[in-house]
This record gives structure tokens, sequence and C-alpha cells, in this order.
């Protein structure tokens, strides 16, 4: 087992450059289904939720070559079979969008359930809702989602939950559909989208990726191949810019989309610390004093992304005054104030609603991820904190995070990771 060893005190400075989007590639990788070719990505994320999803891929006669650290080619022209096998769909949770492009490529999909950090229910009722309109058979059943369909035609779909998942897994399903389909109430994240903008590149109609409505016009078949570089991590970037403020550092963050960053900025500069867009694809984050304390309510995008809320949360730890989170999104993403207050926090957790009394400072502790972005928050935190902390569970960080320990430690962290 491996754990990661920081010493803290550290206020970090320099320079860092984000990688593209795991929400993001953890779509697009699915979607090249869709075009029976051969794509080249850039900008791709060597992570292990990649890793996963790549393998998968190959299990289902998809050939894969990583070409450079963040560049593969992947043809899908020889796939074979339309069903994901379940020992590997249930380590994570992008693998529903199997089901959206071998549903809308081959009109059957046979996908083991999808595992994931535990952030409480992962229901999929509105992407199963979807699949119907457009005129498939969906059972759940023994770990498994089939869907089949004689044909796929256009629908109105509406939405009753903002879902990141439902409005890409639909748009993949519908995209070769006969017809026009149309997704109310979608989810307009940054990741959202880049899939669109993805499938675009390669034959598809897909207006209104990012606003209230979008419109997919159904298409015969996509292109046989394509070029496409995945979008900057917007969660990666908010991340380091959050690891600027709590540590008290001055850090400029390279390769990121600010305009995707505004709801954090807002937040940033309302706590007293200082940003600076520079050029629109580099922003800059610094803080000479306790922040203030603040109120976050997590929403969909363009509101407070609830993958920045446990990152948020380190800073509110120690800021002057008692915040609160409302984690509206998630009925368990609270779980990692328990560890920091072993590392000397005074949060209360109750429900989707958490109270954080600031302290001065944080001191090291043995501390354990619970989820991907709570991994995360325990690095800044253990950077922040006076001594040394030890940090377990490497497994969630490793899944959305590439080099992160040597990204921080670029910026001057006392951090290593060791086998234990
Ligand atoms: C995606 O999860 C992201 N994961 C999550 O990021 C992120 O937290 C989430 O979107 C919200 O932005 C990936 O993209 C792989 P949802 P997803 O469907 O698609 C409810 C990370 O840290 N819901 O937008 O699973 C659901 O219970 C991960 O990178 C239904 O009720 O999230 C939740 O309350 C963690 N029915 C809300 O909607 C459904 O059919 C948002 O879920 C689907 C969702």
């Amino acid at each position: 087992m491996e754990k990661i060893v920081v010493t803290g005190g550290t206020k970090l400075k320099g320079e860092v450059t984000i990688g593209g989007a795991k929400n993001s590639a953890t779509a697009i990788l699915p979607a090249t289904i869709l075009m029976s070719g051969k794509c080249t990505l850039e900008n791709v994320p060597n992570i292990s939720d990649i890793k996963i999803i790549c393998n998968i891929l190959e299990s289902l006669g998809a050939k894969i070559d990583w070409i450079e650290q963040n560049k593969l080619t992947i043809d899908t022209s020889n796939i074979s079979s339309s069903n994901a096998p379940l020992d590997k769909t249930s380590k994570f949770r992008a693998s529903y969008y199997l089901v959206g492009a071998l549903l809308g490529k081959y009109h059957s999909a046979e996908v083991g359930l999808p595992g994931g950090c535990n952030l409480g229910a992962r229901p999929i009722d509105q992407h199963i809702k979807g699949f119907e309109a457009l005129g498939a058979t969906v059972e759940v059943e023994q770990g498994k989602i089939s869907a089949k369909a004689k044909k796929l035609v256009g629908n109105s779909i509406y939405l009753d939950v903002v879902s990141v998942g439902a409005t890409i897994n639909l748009m993949l399903a519908s995209v070769l559909a006969e017809g026009t389909t149309i997704i109310d109430n979608p989810a307009k994240e940054p990741h959202i989208v880049d899939v669109a903008n993805f499938l675009n590149s390669v034959g598809a109609d897909i207006r209104g990726a990012g606003t209230d409505s979008i419109k997919i016009n159904g298409v015969k078949e996509l292109k046989k191949e394509g070029t496409y570089s995945i979008v900057p991590d917007q969660i990666e970037a908010g991340t380091f810019m959050l690891s600027a403020v709590a540590s008290k550092g001055d850090i400029t963050i390279k390769n990121c989309i600010t305009k995707h960053l505004e709801s954090l900025t807002a937040k940033i500069v309302e706590m007293g610390a200082n940003v600076e867009d520079i050029d629109g694809e580099t922003i800059r984050v610094w803080c000479n004093s306790r922040p203030n304390k603040l109120n976050i309510k997590t929403l969909p995008h363009p509101g407070f992304p609830t993958d920045l809320q446990p990152q948020m949360g380190v800073v509110l730890s120690t800021a002057n005054g008692t915040s609160i989170i409302n984690e509206s999104i998630w009925e368990s993403r609270f779980q990692y104030t328990a560890e920091l207050n072993k590392m000397g926090a005074k949060i209360t957790a109750q429900g989707k609603t958490a109270v954080f009394e600031g302290v001065k400072k944080l001191y090291g502790s043995p501390v354990y991820s619970t989820d991907l972005r709570a991994g995360a928050a325990l690095i800044i935190a253990a950077i922040a904190a006076e001594g040394t902390t030890e940090i377990y569970n490497l497994e969630y960080i490793d899944r959305g995070y590439e080099n992160i320990e040597e990204k921080f430690r670029k910026l001057g962290a006392n951090i290593k990771r060791v086998k234990e």
C-alpha cells in the first residue's frame, strides 16, 4: 500500500500547467464507439479512470495506442461486442457512458452497473427515462444495465434533475437516431460542451450544449477519423487555485479556461484573496492574509461546483469566522470533514450542511481519503498544516489527478509518495 507524506507549513509558489478534463475524457473515449473509425485524442489525462475505460474499450475490440504521455489513438472500427464486463465497469462511475454509445451505435448494450466514489446514492433513472424516450427497452437487473432498440427515434426529453451523466449519455444515444432530440434542463458543465464539440468535430449535429436546451439532429453516420484535444480540467485548475489560498502562497495556473472558473474566482475574491485573469487561459491566485469566512452552496454549472467543495472546505477550516457549506448535489460529500477534524479543524457536518468554525491553523495527522476530491483536499490541508501528515487511500486521488504530488512539489511542497 502507498501513502503520501507531507511536511507542512509551505507557502506554495510558482507555476502549474493543467491537464485535460477527466470528466470530459471519460465520456469522449466511449463516444468514439459511435465513429467506427480511428480517432486521435490529445490532452488526455493519464489517470486510472482513463486507463480503466481504455481497458474496457479494448475488451470490446477497440485498438488503443498511447503515442505520448497524454496523446492516444483509438480505433473502434472492429468493435465486436456490445457487452461490457461487470468486473471492470463496476470499478467506476463513467462506465454508464458505454450504454449510450453502444445503444446509439449498435442498438444494443449490456453494461455492468457503475461504481465510483461513495457520494451517496448514484441513481440513473434519468438516463433510463431518456433511453426509453428514444425507443429503447431498458432493464436493470443482476448488476447490469441492458438496453435494446429496433431503432432509435429522436424525441423531446425533460430532465427532472440536472444531471451531467444523463445529459452526456442522451447526447451519445441520440447522435445517430432518426430525427431530432431535444434535451431540456440539461447540465451545462464545460465537459458537456466539450463532448458536444468532439461529436460535432466528427460529423454530429448538436446545438445548444452549455445552454438550457440541447438540440441533436440525428445523422446517418459519423466520420471515420478525427483529431480532438480535450478541454482543460476546470476542477484540477480550481484545486490548485484553492491550494494557493489555503497555503497563503502565490500560484500561476496555466492551460486553463478562466471563464469556467468564474464562480470560484468570485468566492476567492469575496474571502479577501487575490485573483488575476492573465489572458483567459492563465490565472494567478495569491493570498497573504487570513481569508474571511464564506457561505457556499454547491450548484450545477455555472454555480459553485460540488467537485471543488472539499477543497474549499480546507480553506474555510482556517478562515476568520464561521462558514457554512450547503452541498446540494450529493447526499454524502462531507466525509472529509472528519479527517480535517483530526487535523484540528472544528467542523460540524449534518446531512447536506456543514458548519466550519475557523481555527488558526491545522496540524499534521494520519488521514484517509474518502473520495477523489476529498483526497486532493487532504493534500492541500497537509501542505498548509504545521507538522507531518500521512494520507492513505491514494487510489481515489489517482483516479482523477495525474502526478499530483509532482505538481505540488514543483510549487515548493515537501511531499512524497512512499510504499507502506
Ligand atoms: C458527474 O457525476 C461527475 N462525474 C462528478 O464528478 C460530479 O460531481 C457530478 O457530475 C456533478 O457535477 C463524472 O463526470 C464521471 P450527475 P454524475 O448525474 O454524472 C442526481 C468527480 O469528482 N441524479 O450530474 O454521476 C444525482 O443523484 C466526480 O470528478 C439523479 O437523481 O452526476 C445527483 O444528486 C464526483 N438521477 C445529481 O443528480 C439520475 O439519473 C447530479 O448527478 C442521475 C443523477
